[in-house]
């Protein structure tokens, strides 16, 4: 029987999908047509053929067609996505989307309105474009305890840093590199601000640990601040900077359990399976009990990739139809259990900083002094290059409390021998 499916967007994912299926590589897929693809301009040129009378500029017709078995969502966006997706659930279709900033903001609503249809939605796609991260939290990895979830899910940063690294360029030459190539947007901050890594952390992190993870608490700080010199003092220590999206358990207070969230630049030893992820790859680190550690990693988006998880989420529709097995939502479950997340100021972690200061005996036991008030304990204190009197002076603490090292290093400011702290880092191991 003929499975007919609805795309909405037609863009460089769209695309690809229409592709994969003109030349489907499953039998089950043979039986796929494309019945309407939802388009924002009928004139755009485009690299597939589709009849005419399929293309259409009405989404919301395609969404509620009793003649469409299931809608994929390939527009991006929170609306009209939104807005569309809640649609076709409420008219009995299952729903594919690769739109991650929708279902971290909304998943909520999203999957208690599937919940309550009974039909599925699938994301595969949404996170780590052609690595199977999905399907694997849900359900080959889900058996475990799982401990932590550590990601590099956005490729456009991670290019960014590779280049840095590796060519010695400066931040803006490297953005510079991926816009060339396309990797990164005319406004580029949902990338190098980190808001989509956020985004992907908060689907992870629901899969991994079966609640819902507040989108607006994930802390978050991009990669702007980095610069060639702390990569490269960085490296003398052996560490590379990744920008990390990190899920893991804080701690169990009563029957709650607290979630330590956060996306930011990390300093990770040269030896961490995730330092030699380079490019635009992505790659997920998952440690669980009695599971151990498993990576995947592989090509974080594109048209191919991303295109495979979308037609491999249709598949799996198809594979479940066929054999009338139940399809369980990835996110079911969640409602009402919202995560407690650590603040920030609690976290206890290593970090890296770079001081400032005028080249004057004292100036180390002074800045030691303040940290040791506040209860930080230094791993090494190392004056590094001085140019025109003035040190720059790199350290590396011990775990301590993140409220502990900010207000050492606020007190440090105000030290009259410091002109600035340019760099604050947290170090992972
Ligand atoms: N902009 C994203 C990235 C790709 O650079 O990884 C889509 O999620």
């Amino acid at each position: 029987m003929v499975y007919r499916v609805g795309l909405l967007g037609l863009g460089t994912v769209g695309t690809g999908v229409v592709q994969m299926l003109q030349q489907p590589q499953h039998p089950l897929l043979q039986a796929v047509e494309i019945a309407a693809v939802g388009v924002r301009s009928l004139d755009k040129p485009r690299q597939v053929r589709i009849p005419p009378e399929r293309l259409t500029t009405n989404l919301e017709q395609i969404v509620s067609d009793p003649e469409i078995d299931a809608v994929i969502e390939l527009m991006g966006g929170l609306e009209p996505a939104r807005s569309l997706i809640l649609k076709a659930i409420d008219h009995g279709k299952p729903v594919i989307t690769a739109n991650k900033a929708v279902i971290a903001r909304h998943g909520e609503e999203i999957f208690q309105a599937a919940a309550q249809a009974g039909v599925a939605v699938l994301l595969e796609a949404a996170v780590g474009g052609g690595i199977p991260i999905v399907q694997a939290l849900q359900h080959s990895l889900r058996a475990s305890r799982i401990q932590a979830v550590w990601g590099i899910v956005n490729g456009t940063t991670n290019f960014i840093l590779s280049q840095m690294a590796q060519q010695g360029s400066s931040f803006a030459e490297a953005l510079a590199q991926a816009q060339a190539r396309g990797y990164a947007e005319a406004d580029p901050s949902a990338d190098v601000e980190g808001w989509d890594a956020a985004d992907k952390i908060a689907i992870l992190a629901g899969l991994a640990f079966g609640v819902a993870v507040p989108r607006e608490a994930i802390p978050c700080e991009g990669i702007r601040n980095i610069s060639s010199t702390d990569i490269r003092y960085a490296r003398e220590w052996g560490y590379t900077f990744k920008l990390l999206a990190i899920a893991q358990r804080a701690a169990a207070q009563g029957s709650e359990t607290v979630l330590d969230v956060r996306v930011h630049p990390t300093l990770l030893p040269v030896t961490h399976p995730l330092a030699n992820v380079h490019g635009v790859d992505n790659a997920v680190w998952v440690q669980g009990d009695p599971l151990g550690q498993v990576v995947l990693a592989g090509p974080g988006a594109g048209q191919g990739p991303t295109a495979s998880a979308v037609v491999g989420d249709l598949l799996t529709l198809r594979a479940h139809l066929q054999t009338g097995a139940y399809l369980p939502n990835p996110l079911w479950g969640f409602f009402g259990r919202a995560a407690a997340l650590l603040p920030l100021a609690e976290l206890e972690s290593e970090f890296y900083v770079r001081v400032l200061a005028q080249d004057q005996p004292g100036v180390m036991g002074a800045i030691g002094t303040c940290f040791g008030r506040h209860r930080v304990s230094l791993e090494s204190i190392t004056q590094k290059e001085c140019h025109q009197e003035q040190a720059e002076i790199v350290i590396l603490t011990h775990t301590v409390r993140e409220a502990d090292c900010r207000q050492a290093l606020a007190e440090i400011q105000q030290l009259p021998q410091v002109a600035a702290i340019p760099s604050l880092f947290r170090v992972l191991r």
